[in-house]
């Protein structure tokens, strides 16, 4: 008799915890995603904007504190005739890179694909009126590379949009409100890069820190992230607030830094247990700039994208198109020879996480399953000791020809004995190791 009072109580009770049913609960196809983005391990990132006409970089606009209803004008110039989706995912694709991530639209505010809720686009308010993002989401899924878009929270044109500690000096005036009307305009646009272009692999925020003297600002970020998460379940959310990720988030985003370090400055926050990833400037900026020819060498880039997978994260490394519609030069040269690397190594790369023995000086390892992958990058000597937490190894021998190294025992780990004093690029040795 007392039974049935208990259980209508608990289940009044369990009726008012909407904060625990709250929590996010990433989807079976979301965790699938995570596994995949990390195998993939690298990316490309595309930042191209009406900014590229100006050569300056990205931050143009608030850096010379351009006028923005002038800067506007530039739309009406902008024609890449030399634009070819197809040129650009095979570039991409020959670098060994499993997916590109493009500015959808940055903080100067110009949508770089068609989009209902604005006219500020590269059709609507274009002499070139194609939706590049269009050709170049079917291009990908064409060439079968994921797809990842770059959306800016800041919005230096918009006069709804909030004013941050950015863009102040470019005539835009001062908004006063609740941003209701900003906050519907970029979920409409998220809806629609969600639902017009295929299936997305992630949308990677930007801007948050815009507004990082004012604690209270409220972003409303799980409504957004909610959103795109019933759009596209699998679709992953990352957010380059340079935080410790907030709930909602799928991936941990790290800005010119190996996850753990801070040398850039923007990267202080602690690693979480999400699937990372660190983007790059392949030259020193993000967009196009005419003046910055500085580009990494070869041997740097691929220095970093192994640096990133023995710290268990993916590298995004960045071009910024030119305005003719090309990607520069250089960037193509870059990402052939980095192609061909990957040929060879990518074995050791994809599919893998950060090995059992950490980052060192002398370079990192990377593992899958019983096979490690001790990649030496900078060592002067044909020793190496490896810390292996009392370990067993079958066998050793270097993943290029597969030839027999030499080891010795040496308390808790080994000793490699290296034919030669490694002056490849990446000297990889290959370790088999015993049981799991
Ligand atoms: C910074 C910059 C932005 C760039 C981004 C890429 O947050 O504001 O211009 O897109 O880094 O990581």
């Amino acid at each position: 008799m007392m039974k049935t009072p208990i259980i209508l109580s608990l289940l009044f009770a369990v009726s008012f915890l909407p904060a625990k049913a709250q929590t996010y609960e990433p989807s079976a196809e979301n965790l699938k995603a995570r596994q995949e983005f990390q195998d993939n391990k690298f990316g490309i990132f595309l930042h191209w904007g009406l900014y590229c006409m100006l050569a300056t970089g990205e931050w143009t606009m608030t850096n010379n504190n351009l006028n923005y209803k002038e800067y506007a004008k530039l739309a009406g110039g902008f024609y890449p005739s030399k634009f070819n989706a197809a040129e650009w995912v095979s570039a991409i694709k020959a670098s060994g890179a499993k997916y590109i991530c493009f500015t959808s639209r940055h903080h100067e505010g110009f949508s770089m694909f068609h989009t209902q809720y604005s006219d500020y686009n590269i059709v609507d308010a274009t002499p070139f009126k194609r939706d590049v993002v269009k050709e170049l989401a079917d291009e990908c899924h064409k060439q079968g590379i994921r797809l990842h878009f770059y959306y800016s929270h800041i919005d230096w044109y918009r006069e709804d949009a909030p004013w941050g500690r950015t863009g102040r000096g470019t005539g835009r005036p001062n908004p006063k409100g609740d941003w209701k009307s900003y906050y519907t305009f970029m979920n409409n646009q998220l809806t629609e890069l969600l639902t017009n272009y295929g299936p997305i692999g992630a949308i990677w925020f930007d801007g948050w820190w815009d507004q990082d003297a004012n604690p209270d600002f409220d972003w409303q970020l799980p409504e957004q992230y909610a959103m795109i998460h019933r759009l596209q379940p699998a679709c992953l959310v990352g957010n380059n607030h340079h935080q410790t990720p907030f709930p909602g988030e799928d991936i941990q985003i790290f800005e010119r830094d190996l996850p753990g370090e801070n040398r850039a400055g923007l990267s202080g926050q602690d690693v979480s247990h999400l699937p990372l990833e660190t983007c790059e400037t392949m030259n020193g900026m993000w967009g196009y700039k005419i003046t910055d020819q500085n580009y990494k060498s070869t041997k740097t880039l691929i220095h970093y994208l192994v640096k990133a997978a023995g710290k268990d994260a993916n590298l995004l490394m960045n071009i910024g198109p030119q305005p003719d519609g090309c990607l520069p030069e250089v960037s193509v040269q870059r990402l052939k020879e980095m192609g061909e690397w990957m040929k060879v190594y990518g074995e050791t790369i994809y599919g893998t996480r950060g090995g059992i023995v950490s980052p060192h000086d002398w370079g990192v390892t990377t593992q899958k399953g019983n096979r490690l992958f001790v990649h030496i990058l900078n060592l002067q000597d044909n020793a190496l000791y490896l810390p292996l937490n009392g370990k067993m190894v079958k066998k050793a021998f270097l993943f290029k020809d597969q030839s027999p190294v030499h080891i010795a025992r040496a308390g808790q780990g080994i000793v490699l004995q290296l034919p030669e004093t490694p002056v490849d690029m990446d000297y990889v040795v290959e370790l088999q190791l015993v049981g799991q």
